[in-house]
């Protein structure tokens, strides 16, 4: 397992592994699908693969886009009262002290006295079901450890040799600015979470827009985490990106709102991304932040089991609280009606897009049987997350006429959609490439398209096939795009 875990921290599909309660492909199946189909590499490959880093390509980039497209929509286009923004990276190193960033950001990790294996022993302790997590103190920590030594051996050598538990830092340091050859010195983080940028910005947004409260400030951008554990392919990684909400609310609604949000949430993931509605649940955490008044988690059945996709958190005024006090800006709010002034509670919902990309590929996936006793892998995914939305062959590569029907109509539709064009072997062929990476659509040219104008429009998850006139095409798919999707 531990070499497995190895494996994927750089990419490579490990061998043996399997799936695990649902019925969707295993992570190993998953990892190689994404390298063969262009989905996603291992960061750095011809070097050896860079530990807990990766690249989206040809098809991922696609995919990334629209998860991040339809996250945009659903929080910021689709409602009155939710802005967007896009705050640096970088950030005054101050933020970080006032977020409790540079104090508390940590893991627990010990080292396998044997191997040098680093671990996460809040983990090795949740693997043998003993609860634990990374807001325990150290001590906690070494306790409940020390308690269920016996039980816990390295995922690397097996050896039951561990050092204590330390706390380690996981914010990213750099030298931004900092011209003393001294790279140690007074470090400038990479944000290790987008939200810290709303909250600094806060004030301007309030100053410079017309939001009232209660409003949200929405952002998708990379963050940055010195991982102990990179793992689990794409779903825990060391550069990442996230996409964070944050509405300001008035202390007396902070749990209604917080409802509604939660609702809100998880609509999101069964109606606009089309996931199975029992891929997912909800996890209440046990241990809340001394600051927070609830923590829920969406949790995804991922090939690994049930993990975080999403936290949804209720986080009282901590957040402008704390960067009032350590800028001395003054970050109440005042009711421009009725004249009150306050310091908003936050709520927050926050999702890696990695972690949104993965269970889509994970929830799509699906092998299936065909009437001749062929096998197909299909990706279902919901048609707007489709890295191509459709594939236009000419039906025969040596007719000129047909070839050049076709072209027309690939280029009027790459002009609307991502579009693919495909005249390379036999179209049962060209079905099976375009079925595997999720093309809703595939539009075929052929003789009869000479005589009439008509063209065949196939659907990849029922593989009917329809005659639609080549003007109606475009609409024909687009409509198509609009509608509700149902996965079969
Ligand atoms: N502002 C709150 C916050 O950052 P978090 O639970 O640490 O909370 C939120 O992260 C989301 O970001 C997670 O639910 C997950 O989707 C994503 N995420 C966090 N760490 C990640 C990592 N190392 N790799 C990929 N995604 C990650």
């Amino acid at each position: 397992m531990a070499e497995n875990l190895e494996k994927y921290s750089q990419g490579v599909p490990p061998e043996g592994s399997s799936g695990t309660g649902s019925n969707g492909p295993s992570l190993d199946e998953l990892v190689g699908f994404s390298k063969r189909t262009g989905f996603v590499y291992p960061s750095s490959e011809i070097y050896g693969g860079f530990s807990g880093v990766y690249d989206y390509g040809p098809r991922g980039v696609e995919l990334v886009n629209n998860v991040k497209t339809e996250w945009w929509n659903e929080v910021v286009r689709r409602r009155k009262d939710t802005v967007g923004l896009d705050s640096s990276i970088f950030m005054h190193p101050k933020v970080w002290e006032a977020s409790g960033h540079v104090e508390n950001f940590s893991d627990p990790l010990a080292e396998c006295r044997v191997c040098n294996a680093r671990v996460r022993v809040d983990h090795l302790l949740e693997a043998i079901d003993v609860p634990a997590d990374d807001k325990m103190s150290i001590e906690e920590i070494n306790e409940l450890f020390d308690a269920h030594r016996s039980e816990i051996h390295c995922p690397q050598c097996d050896s039951q040799d561990f050092t204590d538990a330390r706390q380690f830092n996981l914010l990213v340091a750099s030298n931004l600015g900092n011209f003393t050859g001294d790279p140690s010195k007074d470090p400038v983080w990479l944000r290790g979470e987008t939200c810290q940028g709303i909250y600094v910005d806060y004030r301007n947004v309030v100053d410079s827009s017309r939001v009232k409260i209660p409003f949200g400030i929405a952002q998708i951008g990379k963050a940055f985490r010195n991982e102990i554990t990179a793992r689990q392919f794409i779903f825990r990684t060391r550069e990442f990106e996230q996409m964070e909400n944050q509405r300001f609310v008035h202390p007396d609604a902070e749990m209604e709102e917080y409802e509604a949000l939660r609702e809100e949430r998880m609509r999101y993931y069964t109606e606009r991304l089309g996931f199975t509605p029992s891929n997912l649940r909800w996890r209440v955490h046990d241990k809340l932040a001394f600051y927070a008044n609830a923590a829920w988690d969406i949790e995804f059945l991922y090939p690994f089991g049930f993990s975080e996709l999403e936290g949804v958190h209720a986080r009282g005024n901590y957040d402008l609280t704390q960067h009032s006090t350590h800028s001395g800006q003054d970050l109440s709010y005042l009711n421009p009606t009725t004249g009150e002034r306050y310091i908003p509670h936050v709520i927050e919902s926050s999702t890696g897009v990695g972690r949104t990309a993965l269970a889509a590929l994970a929830d799509a996936y699906t092998r299936e049987i065909l009437p001749d006793g062929s096998e197909r892998i299909v990706l279902k995914l919901h048609p707007k997350l489709a890295p191509v939305k459709a594939a236009v062959f000419p039906l025969v590569r040596n007719r000129a006429d047909i070839t050049e029907k076709a072209d027309a109509i690939y280029r009027d539709l790459a002009g609307e959609l991502a579009t693919e064009w495909d005249d390379n072997g036999n179209t049962g062929k060209r079905y099976r490439r375009q079925d595997e990476i999720g093309t809703p659509f595939t539009v075929t040219v052929d003789h009869q398209s000479l005589d009439d104008n008509s063209v065949t429009v196939r659907d990849r998850d029922t593989m009917q096939q329809v005659r639609v006139n080549e003007s109606q095409v475009e609409q024909f798919i687009k409509d198509g795009l609009r509608k509700p999707y149902i996965k079969p």
